[in-house]
């Protein structure tokens, strides 16, 4: 498998119980080195451009009170098929259906409180990671050795 870079966010919820440090902690276990990383509270313009795919969607209201109601952590991983592998560690979409042992079984609520966002492909996670990162944010694997 490719190496590959996604963008990654602890969302409001996880950020407020502390589980921030849990969260980052899963991803270097699982071989993904966090190459950029900032906390930031979102602005309404910011979430709203953000998850501008929902738009039409009857839960994007709520998606954008809830992403700008408290400080985010956001980051870039990178490692063999780190999207996906992200995506495994989070679990399903609703935490209620999401097993223990997985980011949002262990620190989300319900379908919107689920802790943690990640990138779903590789041209969804470029224009992701360049939404929140210049290039002089990100850790190069030259600048690193
Ligand atoms: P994400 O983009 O945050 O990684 O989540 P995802 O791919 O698993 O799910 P997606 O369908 O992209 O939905 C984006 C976020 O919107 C909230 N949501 N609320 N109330 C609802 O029915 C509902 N559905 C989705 C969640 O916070 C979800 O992560
Ligand atoms: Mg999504």
């Amino acid at each position: 498998m490719a190496i590959e870079r996604t963008l990654s966010i602890v969302k409001p919820d996880a950020v407020e119980k502390g589980a921030t440090g849990d969260i980052l902690g899963r991803f270097e276990k699982a071989g993904l080195e966090i190459i950029a990383l900032k906390k930031t509270h979102l602005s309404e313009g910011l979430a709203k451009g953000f998850y501008a795919v929902h738009k039409e969607r009857p839960f994007f209201r709520e998606l954008v009170s809830f992403m700008t109601s408290g400080p985010v952590v956001i980051s870039v991983l990178e490692g063999e098929g780190a999207i996906a592998k992200n995506r495994q560690l989070m679990g399903p979409t609703n935490s209620e259906e999401a097993p223990a042992g997985t980011i949002r079984g262990d620190h989300g609520t319900d379908i919107e409180r689920n802790a943690a966002h990640g990138s779903d492909a590789p041209e969804t996670a470029k224009v992701e990671i360049s939404y929140f990162f210049n290039a002089s944010e990100i850790v190069e694997p030259s600048e690193a050795l």
